[in-house]
């Protein structure tokens, strides 16, 4: 038996003016998605912006239903709208937040495992990495450079050619 560490790493910002001025507004646009989120259920108000490498930006937010796993969450919302939008431009950098009607949200969003698993097709369906900025609604800004980083160990289309 060998025990073996994986290493993962990603950038922590305490104040929005240390990132670079396409990652704030990317981020602007992210929480003005959250805030016309559909999220009766949870009151938990998640919004996602897409800079995609054509320079456009698409944005999306939870979607919920009555029957609960009907909906979806805002990351998947604002991928296939990329997707079925601009199928030919890759995803430059996501940026998602998050708020609540019942607390403050002072650390970063951390995306659900079937969001990350979203994330990781389309950094493969491109073969580029997607930058990622997570923030709640204060504190915190933490970025990483690639799906890699949240989702170590993914299923990958070549485990289906084995
Ligand atoms: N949610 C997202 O939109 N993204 C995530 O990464 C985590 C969870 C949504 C789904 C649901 O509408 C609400 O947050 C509570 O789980």
């Amino acid at each position: 038996m060998k025990k073996r560490e994986l290493k993962i790493t990603y950038a922590e910002f305490e104040n929005e003016n240390e990132l670079k001025p396409s990652d704030r507004e990317l981020l602007e646009k992210a929480r003005l998605a959250a805030d016309m989120a559909y999220a009766p259920y949870s009151n938990f108000y998640v919004g996602a912006a897409l800079l995609l490498k054509n320079g456009k930006i698409i944005s999306g937010n939870n979607q919920e239903n009555v029957a609960y796993p009907s909906g979806l969450c805002a990351e998947r919302v604002a991928i296939y709208a990329a997707g079925a939008a601009y199928p030919d431009s890759a995803i430059d950098t996501i940026a998602v937040t998050c708020k609540s009607k019942a607390f403050e949200v002072n650390e970063p969003l951390s995306p659900c495992g079937a969001c990350r698993q979203a994330i990781a097709e389309y950094e493969m369906r491109h073969k580029t990495n997607i930058r990622i900025l997570l923030m709640g609604e204060k504190g915190t800004i933490r970025m990483l450079e690639s799906i890699s980083d949240l989702l170590p160990f993914m299923f990958k289309a070549e485990e289906l050619k084995k």
